[in-house]
């Protein structure tokens, strides 16, 4: 009776594999005959009631069956498989004698053009090139540049601190203090890097932009020694002459402080909102580093002097390429991009 079946089942699967006509066909007889709930699953059902000799006979046959059909349907499948892809391969096709099409070549950013130049500015004139960690500690950031906690200079640049008493460093300074700890005077070294304030953002600030820090630890530096570096530092990068001033400054970690201006070269000193109409932009504040500074990453002040200085690098930029908003810098325009 089972054998029967299984001869009859062997029957109509192979002619229902014959007249498939798609893979989904195909398929589709393959799950009635072979699939969990098909008819060979139906059939072994009875398999239980028969005695063990016609078990053994008849599990012959079903395992004849069963590879009989499964070797069918993988022949058949794969012909459909091969019938498809010729198919594809037909209409699908490349000519490999037309030309590639265009490539874009990327372009390094304003800033880091500028930064590089200023590298190897200060590296020709003997300047070590140090870049500090984006995440500091508060004592680096703070308290080793001579503002202690209480300290009203504290609120000079608004902080981003971490919940884990860390801070995204407000300025590059701090790497001021792990040089003269890392190398010991005499020292040269100058610190590019990124820098985060918690500020509102307009045409000439940011949250986050890009400093250069410089510092020289010898003996007997002084104000000279500060404005030659500048001097050659800003020949350097604008390659024509530029109207500088310098006005005394506060800030805790030098004595005495300055602020380097330099005449706005977007409206040449006419008034803008860049220079918030006073003709002039914040570009560089300096100083002789303050002899606590020199104290606290233990150089003797006595035997030792040096001067600090605080490029905006950002703002350099965008003074060298005329960029009027620095939002333009960040923005990921690659209209805007493109142009460097
Ligand atoms: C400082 O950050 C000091 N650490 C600089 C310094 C170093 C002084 C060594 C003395 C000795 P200040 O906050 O002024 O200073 O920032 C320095 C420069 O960064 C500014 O002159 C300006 O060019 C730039 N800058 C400051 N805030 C922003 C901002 N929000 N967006 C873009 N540039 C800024």
């Amino acid at each position: 009776m089972l054998d029967s079946q299984l001869e009859e089942l062997r029957r109509s699967t192979l002619a229902g594999f014959a007249s498939a006509r798609s893979l989904e066909e195909l398929e589709k007889a393959r799950v009635e005959a072979l699939g969990r709930k098909g008819t060979l699953a139906q059939i072994s059902k009875d398999f239980g009631k028969l005695s063990s000799e016609e078990r053994a006979r008849t599990g012959k046959l079903l395992n004849s069956v069963k590879q009989d059909l499964e070797g069918e349907y993988e022949g058949k499948k794969l012909r459909f498989e091969q019938a498809e892809l010729a198919e594809r391969l037909a209409e699908e096709w490349i000519d490999v004698t037309l030309p590639a099409p265009g490539v874009r070549p990327g372009s390094l950013h304003p800033v880091t053009q500028l930064q590089n130049e200023i590298e190897e500015l200060f590296t020709s004139l003997g300047f070590a090139v140090l870049y500090g960690p984006e995440v500091e500690s508060e004592e680096h950031n703070f308290d080793a540049l001579n503002i202690p906690a209480a300290h009203p200079a504290r609120d000079m640049q608004d902080t981003f601190w971490l919940s884990n008493g860390q801070l995204l460093r407000t300025h590059t300074s701090p790497v001021q203090v792990r040089g003269m700890r890392a190398l010991r005077p005499p020292l040269r070294m100058i610190a590019p890097g990124r820098v985060f304030r918690n500020e509102e953002v307009d045409a000439s600030h940011e949250h986050t932009f890009y400093q250069v820090e410089g510092m020289m630890v010898d003996r007997d530096v002084s104000v000279a020694n500060l404005i030659y570096f500048m001097k050659t530092l800003l020949g350097g990068i604008f390659q024509r002459e530029i109207t500088v001033r310098l006005r005394p400054g506060y800030f805790p970690f030098v004595e005495p402080g300055f602020e380097l201006d330099i005449q706005c070269l977007i409206c040449s000193g006419r008034g803008c909102p860049v220079c918030k109409h006073s003709g002039w932009v914040e570009l560089c504040p300096c100083g002789l580093v303050h002899p606590n500074v020199l104290h606290l990453s233990d150089i003797d002040p006595e035997e030792w002097s040096g001067f600090a200085f605080g490029l905006g690098l950002t703002r350099l930029a965008m003074m060298r390429y005329g960029i009027d908003d620095i939002r333009l810098l960040q923005g990921g325009d690659l209209r805007f991009l493109t142009q460097f």
